[in-house]
């Protein structure tokens, strides 16, 4: 019967506390009160050192029964909870000082900083119930900024022409989108419906009616279904007088849950096609490309290449660089290199995936000098050369997906100075990744989940 009582007792804490902060700021004001000589206020000094320790102890226990209780982890209270213990016992260390005494210079002192301590460990129990943004949350934002806290606009996907098909389609579309439109009334602080957005661990948790998502039923997934309701609908998400996501936002959400509402996996396996993310493309600020004097290639120029079965055409209108692709010529080999002899010096983009190409094409491709793009996928490419790509001056983006490469050959690449991105998953690069951790290279390297502790349904065969 009685098992509700230390839980109980455990809520009242956040009452209790602001007896001790009330009774010993008393107490401090006091022994600076002017006088002449004798304190006639010390009997009530020495009552508020002595109520206010015992009031520190009060809610030090309910503090304590409340972190065992509730679900606090021990790295957030801790600090809080030694200022705690410090203020109980700093009160009746000051009581002891002025039990038989004047108030002299020493209890003063020692009274201030008592009260010092009582304000931090205010602050730290404060951070830990209304979180750490809670006065400048309000604030306008350039107040906000001023007071230091890093005002961040929810911008919602944020994709590149170049790599938007290895994008995560979760993390870097779906938590995005979800931020930007409902993360603000639907977060570990402010959770609406009783419902957080603002990962997926919490999104799994559903909200005050149940879980909001059923993994390939977009329908009964009231995550979604709830945005398609009428705006008149009270059930309508976003509540109608907000800003509301646009078609191509719940197109996706909608998406990404009939692909099973998956942690990990590209927009490419996912099937999105490059018109669902169009607007979520950010247009390069800084040229891509080389950029100099190259004057564009005339049409029929590249009629050979496209009888040959390749495909070419210029990077961006007006330029003179190419963009070439072999996805119609499977065939392609090594020996087949002749065919883009004459194109050598304008290749920026070029397409080897899924062709018959090896180690050998890797000397070949180092006379490109403004290749900006290469991509080598599932070929035969087994990385043994793969260090000779580091000559080249502007190579940005690598694509090695289900090739040979391994960690050490790509760590070769290390001393390029322009790669920005190499995609190496389901090589053995990324196996390596699965035991020995990140490694610090100079470019990203997107090779796998690697960050993912391994799960006993990791090994269940679907
Ligand atoms: C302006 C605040 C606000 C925003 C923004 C907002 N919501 Fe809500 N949401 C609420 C409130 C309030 C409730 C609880 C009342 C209700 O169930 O309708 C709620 C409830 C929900 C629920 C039901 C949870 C449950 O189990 O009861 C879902 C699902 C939901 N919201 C999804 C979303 C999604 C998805 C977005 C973004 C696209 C979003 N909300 C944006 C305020 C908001």
């Amino acid at each position: 019967m009685t098992e509700f009582l230390l839980p109980f007792l455990g809520r009242m804490h956040p009452v209790l506390v602001h007896l001790p902060i009330g009774i010993l700021l008393f107490g401090i004001l006091l022994c600076f009160f002017p006088q002449n000589g004798k304190n006639a206020l010390l009997p009530s000094i020495r009552l508020a050192f002595l109520i206010g320790g015992i009031a520190a102890l009060a809610a030090g226990g309910t503090g304590f029964l409340q972190y065992q209780w509730e679900g606090f982890a021990w790295e957030d209270v801790q600090l809080h909870l030694v200022g705690g213990v410090i203020t109980a016992v700093g009160s009746f260390g000051v009581y002891a000082l002025v039990k038989n005494a004047e108030v002299t210079t020493k209890t003063r002192v020692l009274a201030l900083v008592l009260g010092l301590i009582l304000g931090i460990t205010g602050h730290w129990g404060g951070n830990l119930t209304h979180g750490e943004g809670y006065f400048t949350e309000v604030l306008p934002a350039d107040l906000q900024s001023l007071f230091g806290a890093a005002v961040q606009p929810e911008m919602g996907p944020q994709l590149t022409e170049e790599t938007w098909e290895n994008a995560q389609l979760y993390a870097e579309v779906i938590q995005p989108i979800l931020n930007k439109n409902c993360k603000s009334c639907h977060n570990p602080r402010n959770r609406k419906g009783e419902l957080d957005l603002s990962s997926l661990a919490a999104l799994r948790k559903g909200g005050e009616e149940g879980l909001v998502l059923t993994a390939g039923d977009a329908a009964h997934s009231s995550l979604f279904a709830r945005l398609l309701l009428p705006k008149e609908d009270e059930k309508h998400m976003p509540p109608a007088e907000k800003n509301q996501p646009s078609k191509e936002e719940i197109a996706l959400i909608e998406s990404w849950i009939k692909g099973g509402a998956k942690e990990s996996g590209t927009l490419a396996a996912a099937g999105i096609s490059k018109n669902q993310i169009e607007r979520f493309i950010l247009k390069n600020e800084i040229p891509f490309y080389p950029t100099f004097a190259l004057a564009p290639l005339a049409a029929d120029s590249l009629a050979g290449l496209k009888e040959a079965g390749l495909f070419a055409e210029a990077v961006e209108s007006g330029s003179g660089l190419l963009k070439v692709s072999c996805i119609n010529l499977p065939s392609f080999q090594d020996s087949d290199w002749k065919l883009l002899e004459s194109v050598k010096s304008r290749i920026a983009y070029l397409d080897l995936s899924g062709t018959q190409v090896t180690d050998a094409v890797v000397e070949q491709l180092t006379a490109l000098p403004n290749l900006t793009v290469l991509k080598l996928n599932s070929t035969g490419i087994a990385g043994n050369s793969l260090k000779k790509l580091a000559t080249l001056n502007n190579l940005k983006l690598l694509y090695l997906n289900k090739t040979g490469v391994n960690l050490s050959q790509l760590q070769a690449l290390s001393s390029s100075k322009s790669l920005e991105k190499v995609f190496a998953f389901d090589t053995p690069a990324s196996l390596e990744l699965a035991t020995s951790g990140k490694p610090n290279f100079p470019f990203i390297l997107e090779a796998g989940s690697y960050s993912l502790p391994k799960l006993a349904t990791d090994s269940i065969v679907y």
